[in-house]
């Protein structure tokens, strides 16, 4: 089958299995655009909740197809690739941030999504990059114990300085990798362009950014901002709707390491195969989807960044 026939395929499927196919915005290229809907995990994982239909292909990374899970129980939840995890969320475990609150029993707990469901229900609350320093001010504790992000966790720590905040040492490889040198370049090669850069990048990186967002926040910068020319600090799946929305202006990448291998593990053969089978299914146990479920609605009730 060419890439048109497979595509041709999934949208029957989909409509005869009742199914809506999500992908995350690091998705490749034809999987955004076979998708019905592309956006952040948290938004996805909000679609899959609202939608009437009874299966949701998600196309992203294992702890979103979770988050769908807890938030819409009663539907199917397919994960097109079951070894598509994510690194940064397999940095901690439940077991592991069960010891650290021993150590700080007075600190709230503010974990970033990009965690197992398991690691959630050990959670006081959830953030996403969209809202993770508004989750922090929205707390009376004076404590905060920040997983599993380092990077994300001292962006958080500096802007919200009336507050001790303790960073689990985990962090995203992709993101990790930028270098200074490499920005730097890309900033002399263009000097009207303006950077913008995903949290996740380390504080060096950070430092010289002129906007700090999530990829959602990306797309709104990249349309409302009148500067032509933009390098981008995050994943390169993000490429194919900047261009698509904004056929007019140029984005750069800085550096070829931008690119998360399991973002970019799922093919539109996969696709199409887990829609026949109806398999890989993600499901969390009841016990744990509760929890983990509760700190994410309590996320739910704080605004964007
Ligand atoms: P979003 O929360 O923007 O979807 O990011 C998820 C992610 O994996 C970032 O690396
Ligand atoms: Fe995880 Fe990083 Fe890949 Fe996002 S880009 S899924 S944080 S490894």
């Amino acid at each position: 089958m060419d890439q048109a026939q497979l595509k041709q395929r999934i949208k029957a499927l989909a409509v005869e299995r009742n199914a809506l196919l999500l992908a995350h915005n690091y998705q490749r290229d034809e999987v955004q655009d076979i998708a019905e809907i592309t956006g952040d995990s948290l938004a996805l994982s909000m679609e899959a909740a609202k939608t009437d239909k009874a299966v949701i292909v998600f196309c992203g990374v294992h702890f979103m197809a979770e988050s769908a899970a807890i938030l819409a129980p009663e539907k199917i939840v397919l994960l097109p690739r079951v070894d598509a995890g994510c690194p940064m969320a397999d940095m901690v475990t439940a077991e592991g941030l069960r010891a650290l609150k021993a150590e700080h029993p007075d600190a709230t707990v503010v974990t970033y999504v990009n965690s197992s469901a398991a690691v959630k229900a050990e959670s006081d609350i959830c953030c996403t990059s969209s809202n993770a320093v508004n989750v922090a001010r929205s707390l009376d504790a004076r404590k905060l114990l920040l997983v599993p992000d380092r990077n994300l966790g001292r962006y958080i720590a500096e802007q919200v300085p009336e507050k001790e905040c303790i960073c689990w040492e985990g962090y995203c490889p992709t993101h990790d990798r930028l270098q200074v040198a490499e920005v730097e370049k890309a900033k002399t090669d263009y000097p009207d362009a303006l950077f913008m850069a995903h949290p996740e990048c380390t504080p060096e990186i950070l430092a010289l950014a002129d906007h700090i967002c999530s990829t959602s926040g990306m797309y709104e910068f990249a349309k409302t901002n009148p500067a032509q020319t933009f390098i981008i600090g995050t994943e390169e799946g993000i490429l194919w709707r900047l261009k698509k929305e904004n056929p007019e202006k140029s984005f750069i990448l800085p550096s070829r390491a931008l690119i998360c291998p399991n973002m970019k593990l799922t093919s539109l053969e996969d696709i199409l195969a887990c829609l026949e089978t109806m398999e890989p299914r993600i499901t969390v146990p009841e016990a744990v989807r509760e929890k983990a479920k509760l700190t994410l609605d309590r996320m739910l009730t704080v605004p964007r960044d």
